[in-house]
C-alpha cells in the first residue's frame, strides 16, 4: 500500500513547465463543464412552463391533462427549501473571482470562464476543520521543501491519500459530483499540497501523461491567487481569486493551454488589492487520462 502510495506520489510530483512545443495539444470543442448558470438551484427549464400562472385562482385552468403533467413535474421537484439552498455555492457568473488582463482578448475570456470555475464557500467551517484535523497529523510529519528554486513548487510538502474518514469522505464525494460528471473517473488518490505562507506554486501545466482533463482543488486555510497564463500567447493572464474554502475545477482548455501559479506572498493581488496569504492546504483531486487525452498522441508527460 505505502509503495503505491510512494509511486503515485512520485507521478504527481512531476509537473510540467509550459514548453509549447513540447506540448501536444488536443482540447475538446465539447464543453460538458456545468456552466454557471445549471449549478444554481433548478434551471428555469426544468419547471413546467407558466406553471406558476396556473395554479393561480384568477387564471383559466389548463386542460386537465396538462395538469397531471404539471403536478407530476412539480412533484418531481426538490422542496423549495432544498432549491433556496442550492444557491451556495454559487458559481462566479459576474467573474468576481476572475481577472482577466486587460490584454486578453474575447477568445480568453469566453474559454477560461467556461473552462475555470470557482465555487465560493464551497465547504463550511466546521468541514474545513474536519478536512484539517484529518490531513495534519500527517502533513505535519514532513519538513517544507524550500530547496530546488527549479522545481514548479517551493515552500511546500505533499502526501496522497486514499483511504479518509466517513466525515471526510462525504465532503469529497460532494467534491466528486461537482468537478467530475463521470466519478468513476477519478484517480483513487488525491493529492494534499501544504504550501508555506512564503510559498509559491511556479508556472506550469499537470502532467498530461497521468492526469487527465479535470483538475480540483479545495482550498483550505488561506486566500490566494491563482494565474493563468496561455503557453503559447503570453500576454493571455487571467488571475483567479481563490477563497478559503472554495473549490476550483479547472477543465480542458483552461487545463491543457495555460500554465497555472499560485502566487507568492509579494504578487499576492487581486485586482490591484492585496490578498493576505497564509500557510495554505490544497486538496486537489484529478481525473484519469483517456484515450483522447492529450498524452495518447504525445510521448511528452
Ligand atoms: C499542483 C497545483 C494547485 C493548488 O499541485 O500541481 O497546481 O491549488 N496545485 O494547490
Ligand atoms: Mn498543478
Amino acid at each position: 500500500m505505502l509503495r503505491i502510495g510512494r509511486e503515485c506520489y512520485k507521478l504527481c510530483r512531476r509537473r510540467v513547465c509550459a514548453d509549447a512545443e513540447k506540448m501536444s495539444v488536443l482540447v475538446s470543442d465539447e464543453n460538458t463543464v456545468c456552466a454557471p448558470s445549471s449549478v444554481r438551484g433548478v434551471s428555469r427549464a426544468c419547471r413546467p412552463p407558466h406553471a406558476s400562472p396556473w395554479r393561480s385562482r384568477h387564471r383559466p385552468q389548463a386542460p386537465r391533462h396538462l395538469q397531471r403533467l404539471i403536478q407530476r413535474s412539480l412533484a418531481s421537484l426538490p422542496p423549495l427549501e432544498t432549491r433556496e439552498s442550492q444557491k451556495t455555492p454559487v458559481a462566479d457568473v459576474e467573474h468576481e473571482l476572475l481577472h482577466f488582463h486587460p490584454s486578453c482578448k474575447a477568445e480568453t475570456r469566453t474559454s477560461v470562464s467556461s473552462n475555470f470555475t470557482v465555487l465560493t464557500n464551497f465547504i463550511t467551517e466546521a468541514e474545513e476543520e474536519v478536512l484539517k484535523k484529518e490531513v495534519d497529523p500527517h502533513l505535519t510529519r514532513l519538513k517544507y521543501e524550500f530547496d530546488h528554486w527549479d522545481d514548479a513548487i517551493h515552500g511546500f510538502r505533499e502526501i496522497e491519500r486514499s483511504r479518509w474518514t466517513k466525515q471526510a469522505s462525504l465532503i469529497l464525494a460532494r467534491v466528486c459530483k461537482s468537478a467530475f460528471p463521470d466519478s468513476g473517473k477519478k484517480l483513487p488518490q488525491t493529492h494534499v499540497l501544504d504550501l508555506a505562507k512564503s510559498g509559491v506554486i511556479k508556472p506550469h501545466v499537470d502532467s498530461v501523461r497521468f492526469c487527465g482533463n479535470i483538475i480540483c482543488g479545495l482550498c483550505l486555510l488561506s486566500d490566494a491567487v491563482m494565474r493563468l497564463r496561455h503557453v503559447e500567447q503570453k500576454d493571455q493572464v487571467v488571475d483567479a481569486l481563490l477563497k478559503r474554502r472554495s473549490l476550483y475545477i479547472m477543465r480542458d482548455d483552461a487545463r491543457y493551454n495555460y500554465t497555472h501559479e499560485v502566487l507568492g506572498e509579494e504578487e499576492s493581488f487581486f485586482k490591484g488589492e492585496p490578498v493576505v496569504k497564509e500557510r495554505r492546504v490544497s486538496i486537489v483531486s484529478r481525473n484519469e487520462p483517456t484515450e483522447q487525452s492529450p498524452a495518447a498522441s504525445t510521448t511528452h508527460s
